[in-house]
C-alpha cells in the first residue's frame, strides 16, 4: 500500500521499497575517507623509490631529451644537485645512465672498462659530496658499443661467455668508484654468478647484485635509446638476449638462476605492462623485488598529462600503487623526485 506522499514525491516510492536483503556491504568500508585509509592494503612511500638518471660529459648543462620530456640528462656537477635534491626528498638511491660521447663509443664497448669512465666520475663525485644515497649503476654494454648492443657482436651474434667476462671487469671498475650496487641489464647467462664471484675475489663482498632477472625485448624502451643516443645506432634487435613478452614460466627460470648464483634483489622490466611478472617472482622466492617503470611507460603517462587528457598527479600516484599492489618492494621511476615532493606535501 503506497503512502500517501507518494502521491506528491512519486519517483522516491520504488527506492523505499527495493532495498535489498544484504549482510555484506562492501561499500561501508569505502564511505569516507579515514574508513578508505583505514584498510587500505597497500601503501606507497619515498622509501619505495629509485630514481634513474641520465648522465653527460661537460659543465653546469641540462639537456632535454624529446621523447622524456621534464626529464633531462645532467652534467656530473648537475648530478650532484640532483643527488642532493633526492637526499633531501629521502629518495633512498639513484640509478645511474650515462651518454656517452659518440667519438668513445668502439664495437668492444671498451669506454666502460675505462676507471675515469662518465659512470665512475659520477660515482666518486656524488659519493664525495652526497654519501648517504644509494648509487646504484648499470651493467650492460649498450652506452658503450658503436653498434648499441649489451655485449659483443660477432657476425650478427651476441656472444655470451666473452660478454660477461668483460661485464665482470666493468663492474669491478664500477665496485671501484663507489657503486653500491650493481645491476646487470644485459641478460647474458651467468652474468650474475660471475659478477658476484669478481666482486667477492677483489673484496667487494658487501656491494648488493640487483638483477634484472626478467628483462623483455621491449617497445618500452624506446624513449631510453633516445636518452642514451642508442636509438639511431642499434643494428637490429635484442631480441636473441633479452625476453620473448609471451613468456611467464621463463622469468621464473630466469629469476631462479640469478637467486641461485647470488643476486640479492630481482628487477622486473618493463613495469606495468609485466606486473603479473613482478607478482610470480615476489611469490615465489620471496627476495626483494623492483619494478623498472620504464621510458615509455613515462612517456605515455607524462605525455597524456601534458595534453590535460589526464590528472597528473592522480594518475603518476595510482600506477605507482599498483606496483606496491603487485608485490614489488621498490619502483624505479623517473617520476621519483615529483613523487617524493607529492608524498611530503600529504
Ligand atoms: C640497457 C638498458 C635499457 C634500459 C635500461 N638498461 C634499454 C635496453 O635494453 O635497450 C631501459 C630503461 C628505460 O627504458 O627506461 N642495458
Amino acid at each position: 500500500m503506497a503512502p500517501t506522499s507518494s502521491r506528491i514525491h512519486p519517483v522516491s516510492e520504488p527506492a523505499r521499497t527495493s532495498r535489498l536483503d544484504l549482510v555484506q556491504r562492501p561499500r561501508r568500508n569505502r564511505k569516507s575517507d579515514w574508513a578508505r585509509r583505514l584498510v587500505r592494503e597497500s601503501a606507497l612511500s619515498v622509501d619505495d623509490l629509485i630514481w634513474p638518471i641520465f648522465v653527460m660529459e661537460g659543465k653546469a648543462t641540462r639537456a632535454p631529451i624529446a621523447s622524456m620530456p621534464g626529464v633531462e640528462r645532467l652534467t656530473v656537477d648537475e648530478a650532484v644537485r640532483a643527488a642532493e635534491r633526492a637526499a633531501k626528498l629521502k629518495i633512498p638511491a639513484l640509478a645511474l645512465f650515462p651518454y656517452i660521447d659518440p667519438t668513445l663509443r668502439d664495437p668492444e664497448g671498451s669506454e666502460a672498462l675505462n676507471e675515469n669512465n662518465l659512470v665512475c666520475q659520477t660515482l666518486r663525485a656524488i659519493k664525495a659530496e652526497v654519501p648517504e644515497i644509494g648509487l646504484i649503476t648499470d651493467v650492460a654494454l649498450d652506452p658503450f658499443t658503436s653498434h648499441g648492443h649489451d655485449g659483443l657482436l660477432d657476425d650478427g651474434r651476441i656472444l655470451n661467455d666473452e660478454t660477461v667476462d668483460i661485464l665482470v671487469r666493468q663492474a669491478l671498475v664500477q665496485a671501484e668508484a663507489g657503486a653500491d650496487v650493481i645491476a646487470p641489464s644485459d641478460m647474458m647467462d651467468g652474468r650474475v654468478g660471475a659478477i658476484r664471484a669478481g666482486l667477492d675475489e677483489a673484496g667487494f663482498t658487501d656491494v648488493q647484485i640487483m638483477s634484472y632477472a626478467a628483462k623483455y625485448a621491449s617497445a618500452f624502451y624506446g624513449p631510453f635509446r633516445d636518452a642514451i643516443g642508442t636509438a639511431k645506432t642499434l643494428s637490429g634487435d635484442k631480441r636473441t638476449y633479452q625476453m620473448d613478452p609471451g613468456n611467464g614460466l621463463e622469468a621464473l627460470r630466469e629469476a631462479a638462476l640469478d637467486v641461485e648464483e647470488g643476486a640479492d634483489m630481482l628487477m622486473v622490466k618493463p613495469g606495468l605492462p609485466y606486473l603479473d611478472i613482478v607478482w610470480r617472482l615476489k611469490e615465489a622466492f620471496g627476495l626483494p623485488t623492483f619494478a623498472y617503470q620504464v621510458s615509455g611507460e613515462y612517456a605515455m603517462i607524462e605525455g597524456a598529462i601534458r595534453n590535460g587528457w589526464v590528472d597528473g598527479d592522480r594518475i603518476v600516484l595510482e600506477a605507482l600503487m599498483a606496483f606496491k599492489r603487485a608485490g614489488a618492494d621498490g619502483i624505479l621511476t623517473y617520476f621519483a623526485p615529483r613523487v617524493a615532493e607529492r608524498l611530503a606535501a600529504g
